[in-house]
């Protein structure tokens, strides 16, 4: 996958959609802007502007190339807020549910990547994955291999990628091969932390596995770590399952929640971000919300490990920060369409209803907002970076059949989201450079 360079003025004409705000459960003018016929100009990377091609196209100077993307449709690139890369090779395996699938599949997977080559090979098909699926950010767990980190980010350098990752912390209950100590854990955290973040559109995370296979030495060392590095962030996984639940309550039989565990050292603030948090209360989620935490729904993940239905609804009473993760390896896709088809359906579960906006929200700027970041990406916004997908809206007979009867753009959106994957991705583009496309 290699991109042509970026030129210092180039425009794409098409429909757009961007989002100001959430649109919450309507369609608010303030905080949606689609155009039908709109063009989007980029200058050397960045976003310079977007509105109506009638408006901007007298504006550009004579000779600026003007890409014809007429009836399809760019948004800002889709952003991952919780994925697993060494669980590539183990996606769709058959278990029980959680427990047993990550003693029998994810471990045993993670293992091989104490080998820097099997790292590599990996990282190398994750990221062309990812572009193939439209997504441009991720937020991303290593393994305990402090070379799952180098590879992984080290490939995102190359592909000059807004990405975030770290290595995993565990120091128990999982086999010995993959553990570290509480200290070994933090020196190697600390020295990724000093070789990778804030390098090119690097960040790290401080990765806990989760509070079941981390001492409570090591968590209180990553809280430790995460005071000396504010901007750095924090990424696990809360009360996903209930046998998961039961045994954190023992492991911890002094805190008042699973989240309190988290909280309680320290691991809870802005660029916090927790995946599932589908077991926990309302006190959980104002505490969620008053830190700045967030919470990764990971929908085709919790129905195929049978962990339960994220609450859409008291999320949102709580003000807590959402965005969309995939959960590859316990995801079934690394398609954010199919994720966001597959998350409506939860909703639906729980008799709450998620507009298409709202869904296309989620998946930019909402996932941006979770990850802190939505001053760099997930809009349209003058300076923001220019990571966007082109969407073909004809991907399969039946989508370009479907269209024809859905008038309006909301309309459009839902079977986009109801019917899309991989294939309606069209060209993917960072910082204007296109890295993949089919158009
Ligand atoms: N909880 C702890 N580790 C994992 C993991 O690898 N995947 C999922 N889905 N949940 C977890
Ligand atoms: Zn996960």
């Amino acid at each position: 996958m290699s991109g042509v360079p970026a030129q210092p003025l180039q425009a794409y004409r098409g429909s757009l959609l961007s989002f100001f705000g959430d649109p919450g459960d309507g369609h608010c003018e303030s905080d949606v802007k689609f155009i039908d016929d709109g063009l989007l100009v980029v200058e050397n990377g960045l976003i310079k502007a977007a509105d109506e091609a009638q408006t901007l196209l007298p504006t550009l100077p004579r000779g600026t190339p003007v890409v014809d993307y007429r009836g399809r449709l760019l948004m800002p690139g889709f952003i991952e807020t919780h994925i697993h890369y060494p669980q590539t090779d183990m996606i769709a395996a058959y278990a029980a549910q959680l427990l047993d699938w990550l003693e029998d599949h994810a471990f045993p997977a993670e293992g091989r990547f104490s080998d820097a080559v099997h790292a590599e090979e990996t990282a190398e098909f994750f990221l062309d994955e990812l572009a193939r699926n439209g997504t441009t950010t991720a937020l991303v767990f290593g393994t305990v291999h402090a070379c799952s980190v180098d590879a992984l980010l080290g490939q995102a350098e190359k592909r000059n990628l807004r990405m975030i990752a770290g290595k995993v912390l565990m120091d128990r209950n999982c086999p010995e091969s993959l553990r570290d100590t509480a200290e070994s854990g933090t020196r190697e955290s600390a020295a990724l932390i000093e070789k990778w973040d804030g390098r090119a559109r690097l960040h790290y995370a401080i990765t806990p596995r989760f509070a079941v296979t981390s001492s409570d030495a090591q968590l209180a060392l990553a809280g430790q770590l995460a005071a000396r590095h504010p901007g750095v962030f924090i990424h696990s996984h809360l009360a996903e399952n209930l046998n998961e639940v039961k045994w954190v309550h023992d492991l911890f039989p002094r805190a008042r929640s699973y989240l309190d565990v988290y909280e309680s050292f320290g691991l809870l603030r802005e660029r916090a971000v927790y995946a599932h948090c589908l077991h926990i209360d309302d006190e959980d989620r104002m505490h969620m919300a008053r830190t700045g935490a967030s919470a990764a729904v990971c929908a085709t993940s919790n129905l195929f490990l049978g962990s339960g239905l994220f609450d859409f609804a008291a999320a949102r009473r709580a003000g807590m920060r959402t965005g969309l993760g995939t959960d590859v390896g316990g995801g079934t896709s690394f398609s954010m369409l199919r994720t966001i088809a597959e998350t409506y359906k939860v909703a639906q579960l729980r008799g709450h209803r998620l507009t298409a906006w709202r869904a296309f929200y989620l998946a930019t700027l909402g996932g941006a907002r979770a990850l802190g970041l939505a001053d760099r990406i997930g809009s349209f916004a003058p300076g923001r970076e220019a990571d966007f997908v082109v969407l073909r809206m004809d991907s399969t007979p039946l989508i370009a059949r479907r269209m024809k009867s859905a008038p309006t753009p909301a309309e459009k959106l839902f079977v986009l989201m109801t019917l899309g994957d991989d294939r309606e991705i069209g060209a993917t583009y960072i910082m204007g450079e296109r890295v993949w496309g089919t158009l």
